[in-house]
């Protein structure tokens, strides 16, 4: 990152970002790339760039642009959201179907149902993936109702690695993807959006009018870079260790873990109804990091930094606790 060459990044001319935007446009095999200062800006500016004031996105019930953006959608993009429920935050493409609205033909009752946002691995549905299949049928459905189509793959590569599939597939009949870099790729900070030429032109310009033009920002692109030449298959390594941590809990008396859900680097801990807040305490006396979810539920990730001596160690803290 000290040794990055910069330039201007709003003038469009850092050639460290430049060089990781055209990367993850290549790897995803899209025309073009926009470096971000987070996943929710990704999603924002995708979000803005591909609807209109009116119109209205669907995505799953419990995804990160609907539970965790502070409302960007509505309050960015001015549109309304119409959730899908998931089976362990996956969505069923008949389900998003019946979910789209379209403004026409309804007497101008309806909102404009025109986007469709995929979350690839679903955060709240415990880091689960979505098979080829689906994502096939849901971005076939969202085109024949004349949405675009958009994967919310903060941790897209964490998927990639877990079912064998290339990203790139993944992505075939997306519009866009926002992947983030930080998270379990290592990077401190920052996210691209890929897609369309054209889109991404948009993209630029929203990013601009959200305060997210940043200036030599090749210095954070480096490790960007970084992370995706060395932290892409190593990703593996913190599902085995995430799955070791469930097992071991789930094998605990005062701890339920839905194992069918572990299947990247997330475990969700079930714990006595109320105890959440307490048990993240006298973990994080234990110098365990974790993070509650709701008054019965908390959330372990595993990513880079986790070593096997540290599940050792979280394994004897969660025993400790109970
Ligand atoms: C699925 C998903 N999308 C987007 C984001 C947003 O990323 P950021 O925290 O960089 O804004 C997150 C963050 O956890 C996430 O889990």
């Amino acid at each position: 990152m000290a040794g990055a060459t910069v330039g201007d990044d709003v003038l469009g001319d850092d050639p460290t970002v430049i060089e990781l935007q055209n990367r993850l446009a290549s790897i995803l095999d899209k025309e073009a790339g926009l470096f971000v200062a987070s996943g929710t800006m990704c999603n924002a500016t995708a979000i803005r760039a591909q609807t209109e004031p009116g119109d209205e996105i669907v995505t799953e019930g419990h995804s990160h642009i609907y539970i965790y953006e502070g409302g960007g959608y509505a309050a960015l993009s001015g549109v309304s959201v119409a959730l899908v429920p998931g089976r362990m935050g996956i969505m069923d493409p008949s389900d998003v179907a019946k979910a789209i609205r379209k403004g026409d033909g309804s007497l101008g009752h309806y909102p404009n149902g025109s986007m469709v946002c995929v979350e690839n691995t679903s955060n709240r549905g415990g880091g689960t993936c979505y098979s080829l299949e689906t994502l096939d049928s849901i971005a076939a459905v969202a085109r024949e109702k004349d949405c675009t189509a958009h994967i919310d793959g903060a941790r897209i590569f964490n998927a990639a690695v877990a079912t064998g599939q290339e990203v790139a597939r993944m992505a075939r009949d997306y519009d866009s993807v926002s992947i983030c870099l930080s998270k379990g790729l290592g990077a401190p900070v920052g996210s691209v959006l890929v897609g369309s030429s054209e889109m991404i032109a948009r993209a630029y310009r929203w990013r601009k009018m959200f305060g997210g033009g940043m200036r030599q920002a090749g210095i954070i692109a480096a490790a960007g870079l970084h992370a995706l030449e060395n932290h892409i298959d190593r990703l593996s390594e913190d599902h085995a260790r995430a799955r070791r941590l469930a097992e071991a809990l789930e094998s605990m008396s005062a701890f339920t873990v839905d194992l069918r859900q572990v299947q990247t680097n997330m475990v969700y801990v079930e714990c006595e109804e109320g105890g959440a807040e307490d048990l993240v305490l006298r973990l994080s006396g234990h110098g365990v990091d974790t993070l509650t979810i709701d008054d019965s539920s908390i959330r372990a990730v595993t990513h880079l930094h986790i070593t096997d001596e540290d599940i050792d160690r979280t394994i004897a803290a969660f025993e400790a606790s109970q």
